[in-house]
């Protein structure tokens, strides 16, 4: 089911696998705003509407790519002359993508998390020596302005050395649901939420802290999202799914596919080839994956942190303490303040909103001014596609490789094995044999690193900052 490429640019080649939600976020860039850095060449998905929708919608922008089914990933290859792969399909294929395009000599871009197991991360790791092509990790996160300035200002030592962390995620019931009707909802798809979504967050702090996790000890329950709850709210009557559900019009945490053209194009209409169903019902006893999970984590520099995800919270945002020999920093955002009655995001939209204070040892805390945030993942996508396709500097270190996708993938790894012996510590290092680490940050990350003046004249985020009369915990 191939039809003939024509390339717009001459410029490098992409082959996009998996062409669900997410994979638009690149078939977009490359059919819009982006094109004239790269060629979309290629689209490859195991569900033929799918194939067929994201063919149609590059075709609305004059864009051919090659259409082929699954089996014919390397024939796609081969045809199209890609010269990289973007994986955005699930969790637990990125694996068997990315070595099979590293084995063909093409470089790698994949979705978060790298892969969901041990073994995996060292397969790929090996396969990306032996190819010497690149894989890179879409952590758009660490892109986010407010993120990035938080890595400024750690680095900067305006807060000294770091000693420890303390990391609160809030999933609210609009979002965090989503992860209970379908894929995510079963541990070796998505090694669960400690794998899924926290590889984002242990990410984080490991560019953040310029480190890796050595020991990890977890807890892993499900609260919410069980038939217990869906008794006690008085919905007996669901059903399996959204769709046609008995109790859908009493049910907060619904789906709706008919609701917007995306999820009825993407999904609902594509349900007949493959039997997705993109809207299960998120209390089914046969859900195995965590929504309450806390993790205890030593960092190789000596840092300690505290880390908690919840999926079923009322708002939605995160709050991060860095703790330091000279002050702290701590990061608040609030992604989403409440979800409405009726289980929808609040009507009108309501804006997010960070902060970003630093308290110093013997002084006032001062709030700094974050650049301004344009469009989704606190403005992290669209910084990201600019440096992955090539065309923006990096002064940061934002862009991740397979040793940074491996090391935050392979804390959940961790936590969740500590999980499965009620708690115990594990030691990365014994999952992780051949796993390079990315490479560490110099002073003021190390255990070494000296005390030393912190010269707020050197910094330009020093120069809008605002004295507060508050402290920042
Ligand atoms: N970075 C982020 O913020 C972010 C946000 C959302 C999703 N993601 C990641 O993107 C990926 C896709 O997520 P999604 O929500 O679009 O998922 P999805 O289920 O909506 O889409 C996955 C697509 O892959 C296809 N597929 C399934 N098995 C396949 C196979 N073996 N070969 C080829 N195609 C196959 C499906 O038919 C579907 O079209 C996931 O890895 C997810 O973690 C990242």
């Amino acid at each position: 089911m191939s039809v003939i490429a024509t390339p717009v640019s001459g410029a490098r080649r992409y082959a996009l696998v998996g062409l669900g939600v997410r994979s638009y976020l690149y078939l977009t860039a490359l059919t819009g705003p982006h094109r004239q850095y790269g060629d979309l060449v290629g689209l490859c998905d195991s569900n033929r509407g799918r194939l067929a929708r994201a063919v149609e919608v590059a075709a609305r922008q004059d864009v051919r790519p090659a259409a082929y089914a699954a089996g014919d990933f390397e024939r796609m290859l081969d045809e199209t002359q890609a010269d990289a792969v973007i994986v955005t399909s699930p969790d637990y294929t990125h694996a068997d993508y990315i070595v099979r395009a590293l084995k063909a000599g093409r470089d790698v871009i994949t979705e978060k998390p790298l892969t969901v197991d041990a073994a995996s991360c060292r397969r790929i790791l090996a396969a990306r020596k032996a190819s010497g092509r690149r894989v890179t990790v879409g952590f758009n996160y660490r892109y986010s302005p407010a993120r990035t300035l938080a890595k400024q200002v750690l680095a900067s030592g305006a807060i000294g050395r770091i000693t420890a962390v303390n990391f609160e995620w809030r999933l609210d019931t609009h979002h965090g649901a989503d992860y209970f009707r379908r894929w995510h909802r079963l541990m070796r798809n998505s090694g669960g939420l400690l794998v899924h979504k926290a590889t984002h967050h242990f990410d984080l702090i490991n560019w953040w802290l310029g480190s890796t996790a050595r020991e990890v000890s977890a807890e892993g329950r499900r609260a919410f999202y069980r038939p217990e709850t869906a008794d006690g709210l008085g919905l007996h009557d669901r059903g399996e799914r959204c769709a046609a559900c008995p109790a859908f019009a009493r049910c907060r945490v619904r789906l709706d596919l008919g609701a917007s053209r995306a999820l009825r194009e993407i999904y609902a209409s594509n349900e007949g080839h493959d039997g997705y169903f993109r809207d299960r019902c998120v209390f089914a006893s046969e859900i195995d994956i965590w929504d309450t999970m806390r993790a205890s984590l030593t960092y190789e520099n000596d840092v300690v942190v505290n880390y908690l995800l919840s999926a079923y919270a009322p708002g939605e945002g995160y709050r991060v303490v860095f703790h330091g020999e000279r002050g702290e920093l701590t990061m608040e955002t609030t992604e989403r303040p409440f979800v409405e009655p009726d289980g929808a995001p609040p009507r009108p939209a309501a804006p997010e909103e960070t902060t970003l204070v630093v308290q110093p040892l013997f002084g006032r805390a001062y709030e700094l001014r974050i650049p301004e945030a344009i469009g989704d993942h606190g403005g992290g996508d669209a910084l990201m596609l600019a440096h992955l396709f090539g065309h923006a500097p990096d002064p940061d270190g934002r862009a991740a490789d397979d040793r940074a996708g491996a090391w935050s993938a392979l804390v959940g790894i961790a936590a969740n094995a500590s999980i499965a012996t009620g708690g115990a510590p594990v030691k990365l290092a014994d999952l992780a044999d051949g796993v390079d680490r990315p490479d560490p940050e110099p002073a003021p990350f190390g255990p070494q690193a000296a005390w030393r003046d912190f010269d707020a004249a050197r910094y330009p985020f020093m120069a809008d900052a605002r004295q507060i009369s508050r402290s920042s915990t």
